[in-house]
C-alpha cells in the first residue's frame, strides 16, 4: 500500500520504517528542511536499537523516502498518518496546534478520496475535531475517512514493538476504512481491534495512566518494604505470579520519567475534569512518583549528610535504558537537585551524554563506566541500562573515600553487596 506519515519523530518515523519494512511504499514528512536532508542522507536522528539498519534497507529498495512537503505526501498516498506532538500546556491540557495545523494542510491539499489517521495520543473527541477542520478547509470537497489509530510503542524497543504489536486499535465513525486498515496491519500478523474513535483515542491515556499507576504501586508498595524489612522484588515476583496482575511495570525504582507517562498522566486528569469527573487516583499516581525522588535524595542526605562540595559519580542520564532520550529523565532531575544542593557530578551514560549535554552543563561527562567513582564520595545509579551490572565493583569501591552505592534501580544483590563492604541503599530492600 502506499502510505504517508507526517512527522517524523520517534513515533513517526519508526512506525513509517516498520510499514515499509513490511512491504508498503512509505513518504515520511517533515516540515523540518533539515532533518529531511539528514534523514535523506542516511542520517538517523535518534537512538533506536535496529532502526538505522531498517531506514537504510528500506530506503534502498525504494520503499521509504523523505520530504518536507505535506502536498506531496498526500499526492502520492491514499492513507495518510498524523504522527506529530501533542505537548502539554502549563495547566496539564494537551497542545493540539500541530495536529490542527496538519490537518488543515491536508485538507488544502486534498483532490480524491483520503483516509486520515491520528497516530499522536490525543484527548478523546479529537477525531471529531480533525473531521471538522478538514471538512472546513478542502476546497475540493472530496470524500475522507479520519481514524484514530493510536501508538503503544516503548522508546528504546519501537521497532521490536512495532513489528509485533500486542494489538492493534482502529477506531472509525464507518465501515468504509476499515478493510484499508486492516490491508496496512495484516502483515504485522497481531488482534486488530475496531471500534469508535472516542474509545480508540480513551484506550491511549487510560492504558499509559494504568501502566504510570503500577509503577507508582509498586513503589508505594516499596516504602512499605523499606518499612517493614520485606524485599520488594520477592513481592513484586510473588504478586506478578498471578497473571492478572503480571510481573512487568512492577519494578521499583527512582520514579518514573519520560514524555509519555507524565503528559499522558496530567492529560488525562485535565480531560476527566473537562468532562466532569474529578481522577483523584491518577492525581495520587503524580505525588507518588514525585515522593519517590524525594525519597530517594533524602537517603543520599541521610547518609552523606551535607551535599555540598561531596562529590557523586551518577550511571544513568537517559530516562531509561535503551535510549539517548533525557526529556524528562528522572536521572537528569535528580543530578540538577544534587547540584542545586552543591554536589558535585560526574556523570555517564552509554547513549545519551550528547543529549544530556545540552541539559546538564555543569557535571563532569566520563567516557569509561569503570571511571565513575573515581575521587568521589559515593556512586549512585540512575537508569536501568544492564551494562552497570556489569561496573568493576573493585575498582569503584578502592576509588571512592568510602564504599558508599545508592542504586535507584535495583541492579545489586543488597546482601552481596554489603558483603563486599558496601554501605548499599536501593529502592524498597
Ligand atoms: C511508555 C509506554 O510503555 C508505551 O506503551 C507508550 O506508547 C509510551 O509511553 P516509554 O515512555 O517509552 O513508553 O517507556 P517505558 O518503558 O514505559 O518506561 C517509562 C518510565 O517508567 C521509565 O522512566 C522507566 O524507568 C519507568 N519504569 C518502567 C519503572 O520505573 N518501573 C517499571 O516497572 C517500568
Amino acid at each position: 500500500m502506499k502510505l504517508t506519515i507526517i512527522g517524523t519523530g520517534y513515533v513517526g518515523l519508526v512506525t513509517g520504517t516498520c510499514f515499509a519494512e513490511v512491504g508498503h511504499k512509505v513518504v515520511c514528512v517533515d516540515n523540518n528542511e533539515k532533518k529531511v536532508q539528514m534523514l535523506r542522507a542516511g542520517g538517523i536522528p535518534i537512538y533506536e536499537p535496529g532502526l538505522e539498519e531498517m531506514v537504510k534497507k528500506n530506503v534502498a529498495a525504494g520503499r521509504l523516502s523523505f520530504t518536507s512537503s505535506t502536498k506531496e505526501g498526500v499526492e502520492k498516498s491514499d492513507v495518510i498518518f498524523i504522527a506529530v506532538p501533542t505537548p502539554p500546556q502549563p495547566d496539564g491540557s494537551v497542545d493540539l496546534s500541530f495536529i490542527e495545523t496538519v490537518a488543515r494542510d491536508i485538507a488544502s491539499a486534498m483532490t480524491s478520496y483520503k483516509i486520515i489517521v491520528d497516530k499522536s495520543t490525543v484527548p478523546v473527541k479529537t477525531g471529531d475535531k480533525v473531521a471538522e477542520t478538514i471538512k472546513r478547509y478542502c476546497k475540493a470537497k472530496v470524500e475522507f475517512d479520519v481514524i484514530s489509530n493510536p501508538e503503544f510503542l516503548r522508546e528504546g524497543f519501537a521497532v521490536e514493538d512495532l513489528m509485533k504489536p500486542d494489538r492493534v486499535v482502529i477506531g472509525v465513525r464507518s465501515q468504509r476504512p476499515v478493510q484499508a486498515m486492516k490491508d496496512v496491519y495484516t502483515p504485522f500478523n497481531a488482534p486488530i481491534i475496531v471500534t469508535d474513535i472516542n474509545s480508540a483515542e480513551l484506550i491511549k491515556h487510560a492504558a499509559n495512566s494504568f501502566l504510570a499507576l503500577k509503577i507508582s504501586y509498586i513503589n508505594a508498595v516499596a516504602n512499605i518494604c523499606e518499612a517493614s524489612g520485606a524485599n520488594v522484588e520477592e513481592v513484586a515476583t510473588g504478586m506478578g505470579m498471578d497473571i492478572r496482575i503480571g510481573r512487568r511495570f512492577l519494578h521499583a525504582g527512582l520514579a518514573f520519567g519520560a514524555s509519555c507517562f507524565p503528559k499522558d498522566l496530567s492529560a488525562f486528569i485535565k480531560i476527566s475534569e473537562t468532562l466532569g469527573y474529578d481522577f483523584a487516583l491518577l492525581k495520587e499516581v503524580v505525588q507518588i512518583n514525585a515522593d519517590q525522588m524525594d525519597r530517594f535524595l533524602g537517603k543520599i542526605r541521610d547518609t552523606l549528610w551535607v551535599l555540598k562540595d561531596k562529590k557523586i559519580g551518577v550511571l544513568g542520564l537517559a530516562f531509561k535504558q535503551n535510549t539517548d532520550d533525557v526529556r524528562m529523565s528522572p536521572a537528569i532531575e535528580l543530578c540538577q537537585r544534587l547540584i542545586k544542593e552543591g554536589a558535585s557530578l560526574r556523570v555517564y551514560d552509554p547513549k545519551a551524554m550528547e543529549k544530556a549535554k545540552e541539559v546538564l552543563k555543569n557535571a563532569t561527562y566520563v567516557d569509561d563506566m569503570n571511571a565513575i567513582a573515581d575521587g568521589c564520595d559515593a556512586v549512585v545509579i540512575a537508569t536501568e541500562w544492564p551494562e552497570f551490572k556489569k561496573l568493576d565493583l573493585d575498582r569503584a569501591r578502592k576509588a571512592l573515600t568510602h564504599p558508599i552505592m545508592f542504586d535507584g534501580r535495583n541492579l545489586f544483590d543488597p546482601r552481596e553487596m554489603e558483603a563486599m563492604g558496601w554501605i548499599y541503599k536501593s529502592v524498597g530492600r
